[in-house]
């Protein structure tokens, strides 16, 4: 089985990834964030440098991109393979406002037939670079994904990452597993299935149901528990050794008080962490009011101190 790290924007960035591989490892494929590909037809510097190979040392790194437009996604799509990477991830999953609003992410699955018309011009040009797709199955009502799915089956898509829930659910609920089992028989691409998976078991559970699945991407649960993965190899649900942790953490920490512009950023930055992370705590709400306080670096400094050498894990 293959394990792919998620991309969650603002966390999973090459700070985060490289830490992640130093400290813990066992991950097969590392996702970006997604890059928006625009009519500018230029990348952000951020976006350039979160995926230069020279800041993503021995990692195995799937740049992904968010577009509705067909000649924009090939040109980013250019862009990106001219620094060597062989696949690229499109976003049809991000169920975020401002960029279903836009038609993009999991909204651009309400439009099928444009949908159609853009993996088609897709797929006739670009022919050296494998594109693999994350998604939900649909936008408002999970029936959507009957017609996706004829979509998807007329295309060499390298893998099908399926989140199973819809935009409406954003993260709420559980995920729609008979429509995944529907995906998982009829999909003629290679399925990777993504959510809510926080525990081994609920690993197991998956690949116990679906014996043939080959991978499994996890977003959240990595970041509460980033020996979560490790674990799942081993048969357990191991949980980092809290010096390990504590290093992880300040390596990023560091990094980032180096590279960010002031206090606030930083803290705003760790913060985004932390709200997956203090759930490994044993908090009774001590600790995450400490973290809310900080807008100061002294301030985080006493809130991490304290949380590290007092706090047990759950
Ligand atoms: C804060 C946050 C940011 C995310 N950013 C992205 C993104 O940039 N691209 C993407 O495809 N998915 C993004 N996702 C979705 C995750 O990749 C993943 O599909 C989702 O969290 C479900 O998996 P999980 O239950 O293992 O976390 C994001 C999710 C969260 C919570």
């Amino acid at each position: 089985m293959k394990y792919y790290m998620a991309p969650l924007e603002g966390i999973t960035v090459h700070t985060y990834r490289n830490s992640f591989r130093e400290f813990f490892g066992g991950i097969d494929k590392y996702f970006t964030p997604f890059i928006a590909a625009e009519g500018s037809l230029k990348m952000k510097k951020r976006e350039i440098k979160d995926i230069l190979p020279e800041n993503n040392p021995d990692i195995h790194l799937v740049p992904q991109i968010i577009s509705n437009n067909a000649d924009n996604f090939i040109r980013f799509v250019h862009l990106i393979s001219d620094r060597g990477y062989r696949e690229i991830n499109f976003n049809l999953g991000c169920p975020s406002g401002t960029v279903v609003s836009r038609h993009k992410g999991s909204g651009f699955l309400a439009e099928p037939d444009e949908l159609d018309r853009f993996f088609d011009k897709v797929f006739n040009e670009i022919s050296d670079v494998n594109i693999s797709v994350k998604t939900r199955i649909g936008v408002n009502d999970e029936n959507e994904i009957y017609r996706i799915m004829e979509i998807y089956n007329r295309y060499p898509i390298y893998e099908l990452i399926v989140h199973p829930r819809i935009r409406a659910d954003y993260y709420k609920g559980s995920p729609r597993m008979d429509k995944f089992r529907y995906i998982y028989d009829i999909s003629t691409n290679p399925v990777c299935y993504n959510g809510d998976i926080r525990h081994a078991g609920d690993c197991y559970k998956i690949t116990e149901e679906y014996k043939e699945l080959t991978s499994i991407m996890i977003g959240r649960g990595l970041i509460r528990n980033p020996m979560l993965v490790c674990g799942i190899r081993n048969g357990n649900d191991a949980l980092p050794d809290r010096n390990i942790l504590r290093k992880f953490h300040d390596r990023i920490y560091n990094e980032y008080r180096e590279t960010m512009p002031g206090e606030r950023v930083i803290i705003y930055k760790m913060k985004e962490i932390w709200v997956y992370m203090i759930d490994l705590f044993e908090d009774d709400g001590t600790y995450i009011r400490l973290l809310k306080k900080s807008d100061g670096l002294s301030q985080y400094n006493v809130f991490v101190n304290r949380i590290f050498s007092e706090c047990p894990f759950r």
